[in-house]
């Protein structure tokens, strides 16, 4: 068979690692052959297209980024765009494409199948949002590269007597704030799925300092008030219809200052979350999903998602996947809260 293998959305620490296993296990073990589609959904919209073999795949697993680019292009909101993506990989001889990728590349592949296109999708977020998996690689590096900056955060808070406020990535979903900030031992984390009360927040910096300790605050980037504000710095869409977010820190550094009177400083750690090298676990994870997914191609599946269930890999609708958002539930919330103050 040839196979198309695109990577779309955000990139994410472990992307090369799949391609990597795709390609080895389609190749020595399937004999199928591949062609990387550059830069996510726009690579087949615009047949940008690269050679991918064993060869071109030596040495990437430990590296971050993804050999084939990605973007955000949604070749739904293009007009004729989904016929235009199953046109051209018929043009170009692709029998079947795995997509790697997060909600909104799964949405596309979904249509694309439920189109008579055979597609494997492979999860793929930092934000670890996605249903039907239990995890998605890319969490556990992330989470690891914001407690290693929460640890800094904490000596440097107290030389100080501050308070800082650590802003991490998750625009609807706060597990990444959540496992960063436990692991870290910060005393409030707030998450989008539980707007926040300004007061209590307040409360738990003081009773903080009371004991003797400086303050950390994690927070999500999509976390907001209580009422129902959405800290937005710019109202700019990207093709999916999702707002750039940022700010929440700094409305936090300025809110925590005026009420409590204790001098704060935010850090925005964005994008360092996202690049570099995958953790070991991400690493492993990766391989896995990329290895079943070129079998499950290999068997003749489409419109299905390898997934994490348990320990083992599984195979599940797309749909299911991306149905609705995995968002922290209330019970592992309060798990965390143990710990507020
Ligand atoms: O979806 C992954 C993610 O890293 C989100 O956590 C974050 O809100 C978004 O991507 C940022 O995307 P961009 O690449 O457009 O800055």
């Amino acid at each position: 068979m040839r196979i198309g293998l695109l990577t779309g959305g955000g990139d994410c620490p472990g992307l090369n690692a799949v391609i990597r296993a795709v390609v080895r296990k389609g190749t020595e073990v399937h004999g199928h052959e591949f062609l990387g589609y550059r830069d996510g959904w726009r690579g087949p919209l615009e047949r940008q297209t690269m050679p991918l073999g064993v060869e071109q795949t030596r040495g990437i697993l430990p590296r971050g980024g993804t050999i084939l680019g990605s973007s955000r292009t949604n070749p739904a909101k293009v007009e004729g765009g989904l016929d235009l993506v199953r046109d051209n990989l018929a043009a170009d001889g692709v029998d079947a494409l795995i997509a790697i990728g997060g909600e909104d590349t799964l949405g596309v592949a979904t249509q694309l199948a439920a189109a008579g296109v055979q597609v494997v999708g492979v999860p793929k977020t930092i934000d670890n949002d996605l249903g039907a998996t239990d995890v998605t690689f890319g969490f556990d590096t992330a989470v690891t590269i914001a407690t290693e900056a929460i640890d800094r955060l904490h000596t440097t808070a107290g030389s100080h007597h501050r308070v800082l406020i650590c802003e991490v990535m998750g625009r609807h979903a706060g597990w990444i704030a959540l496992h960063a900030g436990l692991a870290g031992g910060a005393n409030v984390i707030l998450i989008p799925e539980r707007p926040f009360d300004l007061e209590d927040v307040c409360r738990h910096v003081d009773s903080r300092f009371a004991q003797g300790f400086s303050s950390i605050v994690v927070v999500a980037e999509g976390a907001s008030l209580a009422e129902g504000q959405l800290a937005t710095q710019e109202a700019e869409l990207d093709a999916f219809g999702h707002a750039r977010l940022g700010g929440i820190g700094q409305l936090l550094e300025r809110e925590i200052e005026a009420r409590t009177g204790r001098e704060a400083r935010t850090t925005v750690l964005g994008h360092v979350q996202r690049g570099g090298s995958p953790t070991a676990y991400d690493r492993v994870l990766a391989t896995r999903f990329g290895v079943h997914a070129v079998d499950a191609v290999s068997d003749g599946e489409s419109g299905v998602m390898v997934a994490l269930q348990g320990t083992a890999i599984v195979r599940v609708p797309l749909e299911e996947a991306t149905r609705e958002l995995k968002t922290v539930p209330p019970e592992r919330y309060a798990e965390a809260e143990v710990f507020f103050g």
